[in-house]
């Protein structure tokens, strides 16, 4: 769209209008020098960092960074498209916004939102003559004044209140706009008729305070889903909008955080119990371009949740979203209700003060990101302790380099596998670490040089004690068991790994009686009897010390595999440091 408005024009418009005037009347500014100062819009300050320089034409903000022309500052503060802002701009200082000539010219959707202003009005006037929608808010404890603030309406139960209203009255709508609003569907054979009926309407309204789309719930249970949405139309996109973010602004215009909710009752339950800053998604995962839209005005926000599986499962999706995003002094927050509670109960019974403390014991993200990612682990394991570092590192990476968010997500990793990482060197230093004992053993299996006989790898001297003591698979944690079967040199004998790390009492003659007459069974035997001067705690001792070793060559293998990486791949060296740092400390660790 934006192309679609001749540059010369924007040059122009940006000539004559006074970006002190239009900054001016919508935050207060102090003259300093040449330029003008104030408190940033568009982060929470005590002291003024926000410069306007009516001389450069642009503003700026010292504190967070935002900045830009009179066109920028529109959109970003009250929200609108670039066109939108050119178009508001214009209007005010009087100049008509021609359009290029271009193959697909801007879409003119002034009567897209007529046709809507015209809905919301016939479903609110429908609303005062219908008392048993009346009943039923009331019945939801909604009093008039709030139904009143967020415009509530109510849709006929017909198959054509408004088509008729709208499309049949003195200055008719035409159908086709009704139809392109999402306000009207047509059956197959061309009728058409209303697409909300029977319901309680809630009016969705963009930055500037326009309808562009309603959500209608049914009057208790009636027939088809609870809620219906109107579809994506030309003013509508559903993964952008947030429920009652106007009507937040309108409240405050400084928010210094944004709670999301799910549902637009909650929204308007809250508002009426005095927490005004509240936003629905509509029916969608909070996405990218939600955060975005919330951190325009507030730095802090707080995802509230369900406590039930479906909550925590948002509560994911809804973090792996923001992590982009956070950057630069920007929070976000978890705040799980109670099983079966949503904000709209649990305000109306617990009270605002409740939830007001429920808010203030919100979750930090970082603290959540580590507490679901632990799940399940036990942190006091070196295994598990490489586990979580490899878990962690694809959401470290996603949060924005450089950012403090990152640095918290690494302290936090540091603490939490209890190993430092601050003082990693150049890679270089790193390159050739002292060989390990054992390591000549290697993981893979191998010829020795001993009269040519074979000489069996690590793993497999470690089947060879299994197999003389079948007890000592109660040592191996799962990892291991992998670890050791994965280093086998036959699947034969990975099966055997399995099969005495599964079967906790087994003896030797069950264990080798299992595969007796079977192909392999001989090198079986063979392990098992081979020599040894150890007695049963020599042999537990010597089973530690190499299951031990296997541990350690296994980390080397991962290790070197990230300094293949981080040499194949520069670009990606500072986060594959932090990795290899973690692993080098764990295996270091006691
Ligand atoms: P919920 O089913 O959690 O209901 O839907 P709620 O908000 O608690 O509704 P009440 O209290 O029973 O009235 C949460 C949100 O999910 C969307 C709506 O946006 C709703 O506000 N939704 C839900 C739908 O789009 N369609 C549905 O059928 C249900
Ligand atoms: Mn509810």
């Amino acid at each position: 769209m934006a192309n679609s408005i001749p540059k010369t024009f924007i040059n122009e418009l940006q000539d004559r209008v006074d970006i002190a005037a239009v900054i001016g009347s919508r935050v207060a500014l102090k003259k300093g020098g040449k330029d003008l100062q104030g408190l940033c819009p568009f982060h929470d300050e005590k002291t003024p960092s926000f410069t306007v320089s009516p001389a450069k034409n642009m503003y700026y903000c010292f504190g967070c960074g935002a900045g830009g022309d009179a066109i920028k500052f529109l959109e970003e503060f009250e929200g609108l498209s670039f066109t939108e802002a050119v178009e508001s701009l214009a209007a005010s200082v009087g100049m008509e916004v021609p359009r290029a000539q271009s193959k697909s010219p801007a879409r003119d959707l002034a009567p897209l939102f007529e046709a809507m202003r015209a809905a919301e009005g016939f479903y609110k006037a429908q609303l005062k003559t219908a008392p048993q929608a009346i009943d039923y808010l009331k019945g939801r404890g909604l009093t008039g004044q709030i139904a009143a603030e967020f415009k509530l309406g109510f849709a006929p139960d017909a198959w054509d209140g408004l088509l008729e209203a709208l499309a049949g009255g003195v200055r008719p709508l035409p159908s086709k706009v009704l139809l392109e609003a999402g306000l009207i569907g047509r059956n197959e054979r061309g009728r058409e008729y209303d697409r909300f009926r029977g319901r309680i309407m809630f009016p969705v309204r963009d930055g500037r305070g326009r309808v562009i789309a309603f959500g209608g719930r049914l009057l208790g249970d009636g027939q088809g889903p609870k809620y219906l949405n109107s579809p994506e139309t030309p003013l509508f996109h559903k993964s952008r909008e947030l429920y009652g973010l106007f009507e937040a602004r309108k409240f405050s215009r400084q928010l210094d955080s944004l709670i999301v909710v799910e549902g637009y009752l909650d929204v308007i339950a809250l508002a009426q119990a005095g927490i005004r800053n509240v936003v629905a998604t509509l029916g969608t995962a909070t996405g990218e371009e939600h955060y975005r839209k919330l951190y325009r005005y507030a730095d802090e926000v707080i995802c509230c949740f369900d406590g039930d599986a479906a909550g925590r499962r948002a509560a994911w999706k809804a973090l792996e979203g923001a992590l982009g995003h956070l950057d630069g002094g920007r929070r976000l927050k978890f705040m799980f209700l109670p099983d079966g509670e949503d904000p709209d109960t649990s305000v109306r019974r617990q009270g605002a003060d409740d939830f007001r403390r429920r808010i203030g014991k919100a979750t930090p993200a970082i603290e959540y990101l580590f507490a679901e990612l632990t799940q399940g682990l036990d942190l006091t394991a070196l295994d598990d302790r490489a586990r979580l570092a490899d878990l962690a590192a694809p959401y470290v990476q996603r949060a924005p380099s450089g950012s403090s968010l990152r640095q918290m997500m690494r302290a936090r990793l540091q603490e939490l596998t209890g190993v430092g990482g601050a003082d990693a060197g150049p890679v270089q230093a790193l390159a050739r670490p002292k060989p390990l004992a054992g390591e000549r053993e290697g993981l893979a299996p191998h010829r020795g040089r001993r009269q040519g006989r074979r000489r069996d790898g690590l793993p497999v001297q470690l089947l060879s004690l299994l197999l003389k003591a079948p007890g000592l698979a109660a040592e191996l944690a799962p990892a291991d068991v992998d670890l050791l079967a994965d280093g086998q040199d036959s699947p034969l004998f990975a099966e055997v790994i399995r099969y005495v790390a599964a079967h906790a009492g087994a003896d030797a003659a069950q264990v080798l009686g299992r595969w007796s007459g079977q192909e392999g069974h001989a090198e079986m035997l063979r392990l098992h009897q081979r020599p040894s001067m150890l007695d049963a705690d020599g042999l537990a001792v010597e089973f530690r010390e190499g299951l031990e070793r296997l541990r350690a060559l296994a980390e080397r293998g991962r290790r070197s595999q990230l300094l293949e990486r981080m040499r194949a791949d520069p670009a990606d060296e500072k986060e594959r440091l932090a990795e290899y740092m973690v692993l080098r400390r764990s295996a270091e660790a006691p």
